[in-house]
């Protein structure tokens, strides 16, 4: 048994998608989630950069005694997944592996579409692991620059939302794809506008069930679960404006998040000195 906590990080609100799967799943572990709003988005920045913060917040978590971390943030697994595995002792679970190998079996014409950030498309992730599972597959990656900051703006489901997602849905229905992941956490927080852009025939394919499984499989295979009678409990952290975190954290997750508690960015570089 290990009652440490398990931390899960995103550059934002849309980790919460993959925490809601996780709290599901494992609803007698605590978990400590940090959202890096000062920097967000991630997307358009370089990879090398993103590889920075998140080594930096992942190091924070672990300072913070957690016993697992969970890279929830497609950007900051493209950018630097090995290396936060290379660095931190303990195991590091993160999301895009899961999704690729969902969205290879549901394909019936092997026509397979990508919306991500900018980063996630520039770091050619997706393409190298679809093409290791299955090297026959099309693959139409298409970076979505104007989603992360719609969907933590003020209006999330609003017209220029809609209008963009329908923009990019544009090219990947020209090339006829059967499925489309979804390869950004915050993308499944607007998981019905991007349903009503492509309609019934495309499969829509995200990981954060998937995650969850992951992350509870490697704690029972390593003997670190806590007791399963208890109630989990869940502290939020941000970089950002705790307030504006708490609301869009209750909207999104329907969960009434109490206390959110500020990090200063100082703090993150110190836990990385
Ligand atoms: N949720 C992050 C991801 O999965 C968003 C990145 C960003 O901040 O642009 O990629």
């Amino acid at each position: 048994m290990d009652t440490r906590p398990i931390g899960v990080f995103d550059s934002g609100v849309g980790g919460l998608t993959v925490l809601h799967e996780c709290l599901v799943t494992m609803p007698h572990e605590d978990f400590v989630y940090l959202g890096d709003h000062a920097r967000l988005p991630y997307g358009p920045r370089p990879l090398g950069e993103v590889r920075g913060f998140a080594r930096e917040i992942a190091l924070y978590l672990e300072a913070q005694d957690v016993k697992l971390i969970v890279v929830a943030c497609n950007t900051a697994t493209s950018a630097a997944l090995p290396q936060l595995q290379e660095t931190l002792a303990v195991p590091v679970i993160a999301v895009l592996t899961p999704e690729v190998h969902s969205a290879v079996q549901a394909t019936r014409n092997r026509r397979i579409g990508l919306l991500a950030t900018q980063g996630t498309v520039d770091s050619g992730r997706y393409a190298e692991l679809v093409h290791a599972l299955d090297a026959g597959v099309e693959f139409f990656p298409v970076a979505c620059p104007r989603l992360v900051p719609l969907i933590e703006g003020d209006d999330p489901y609003g017209e220029q939302t809609e209008d963009a997602v329908r923009e990019y849905a544009a090219s990947l229905k020209e090339a006829e794809v059967d499925t489309v992941i979804l390869g950004c956490t915050h993308y499944p927080l607007i998981r019905p506008i991007f349903q009503r852009a492509f309609g019934r025939d495309v499969t829509l394919v995200f990981s954060a069930e998937e995650t969850a499984r992951d992350v509870a499989e490697t704690l029972a295979r390593k003997g670190i679960e806590n007791e399963v009678s208890r109630e989990g409990v869940y502290r939020f952290l941000t970089t950002g404006d705790p307030a504006a975190f708490r609301e869009m954290g209750r909207r999104f997750l329907q969960l009434p998040i109490g206390e959110v508690e500020h990090v200063a960015l100082a703090q993150l570089e110190g836990a990385a000195a």
